[in-house]
């Protein structure tokens, strides 16, 4: 007669101390396999009386089942615990991958330096949108179409009479339409031109200056932009104030900084002249304060916008403004 009870209680005992994968395997193998105890009680239920044999049947059943569960339950816990072991293996002493530290782009601190410089000087900051009309990049500024002075600007073209802005100028009117004066801004951005050559690049940046008061006069421009050279570089570098022209200001100005190759001299760089421009300025032409309604008869201001590539050149002694832009970690990675 077999003594389910007997077994039962032997195979709880044996799983209860299996402590590895292997033994699970063995235990399973000796009491839950084709020749263990389990199917050995099933091969004898044809022998049994006819009355005895559903309930014996019912009994060996729970039991395999009981010890399935078991089984299946141990797995899980060697399962996890084999993998903690995985993790130990790792060496925490090995030295770690490095990877290569990202900088940020000299035109982009450059940017950030001159954005600080005019902050101080009470400046605040506006932005534009880098496709323009028409009427913000020319018509506003006073620059009216088929005039020749529009040739100033070689213009990208896109369609509908939509361009890539050429200056950051139009969002002085986009400035001026939504504030009143007294007001003080720098406008930083992306500009387009069909330009390029070792001082002129199809993209570049401009930082444009604006401040409309009552009463402002030419001293003023000169004395905020004197302050700016001096505070980026310094009281040694030679800069000259030069009359020119622009269709939106009148009188105007350009500032001219010493060519750091030539010391002055003349040479490629600066084509012969000793200096290299770095911004235009002047006070705003009272036709454009017309477009942003403004009274011209009770305010006045000035504007000016810098080339940051050429201030960046300068400062760093960069002889070829393309070097910004052919991504060449050589030269990138110096600053
Ligand atoms: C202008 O763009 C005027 N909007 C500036 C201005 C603003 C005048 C407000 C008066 C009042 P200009 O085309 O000269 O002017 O460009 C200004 C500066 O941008 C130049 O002095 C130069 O430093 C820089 N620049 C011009 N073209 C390029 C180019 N292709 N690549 C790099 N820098 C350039």
């Amino acid at each position: 007669m077999i003594d389910l009870n007997e077994i039962r209680e032997k195979a709880l005992k044996a799983v209860a101390d299996v402590d590895s994968l292997q033994k699970l395997e063995e235990f399973r193998i000796l009491y839950l396999g084709k020749k263990g105890p389990i199917s050995e009680a099933m091969k004898e239920i044809p022998s049994l009386p006819q009355s005895e044999r559903p309930l014996f049947g019912q009994e060996v059943n729970k039991i395999k089942k009981e010890l399935e569960e078991k089984l299946n339950e141990k797995k899980i816990g060697l399962d996890s615990s084999s993998k903690k072991e995985v993790k130990a293996d790792f060496d925490i002493t090995l030295p770690g991958k490095k990877f290569p530290r990202g900088k940020k782009h000299p035109i982009t601190t450059t940017m950030e330096e001159l954005v600080s410089i005019f902050k101080r000087l009470g400046f605040s900051v506006a932005t534009g949108p880098d496709v323009e009309t028409e009427y913000y990049n020319f018509e506003a500024l006073n620059i009216p179409a088929h005039h020749p002075s529009r040739d100033m600007w070689s213009t990208f073209w896109l369609e509908n009479g939509m361009l890539l802005r050429t200056h950051t100028s139009p969002v002085q009117i986009r400035t001026m339409e939504k504030e009143k004066p007294p007001l003080a801004y720098i406008i930083p951005g992306r500009v387009y031109r069909r330009d390029a050559d070792a001082t002129h690049s199809p993209v570049f940046h401009q930082l444009e200056g604006l401040m409309v008061d009552t009463e402002m006069t030419f001293s003023d421009l000169k004395g905020i932009l004197s302050t700016f050279l001096r505070a980026v570089f310094g009281n040694e570098r030679k800069v000259r104030f030069r009359p020119s022209y622009f269709p939106f200001t009148e009188p105007s100005a350009e500032v001219d900084v010493e060519c750091f190759v030539c010391k002055g001299k003349g040479c490629r760089l600066c084509s012969s002249s000793g200096w290299l421009e770095i911004l235009g300025s002047g006070m705003i032409d009272p036709n454009v304060f017309k477009y942003v309604g403004y009274d011209p008869e009770k305010y006045s201001g000035f504007a000016f916008g810098l080339g940051i590539e050429r201030i960046a050149m300068l400062k760093h002694g960069i002889d070829d403004i393309r070097l910004f832009y052919e991504n060449d970690m050589r030269f990138l990675a110096q600053f």
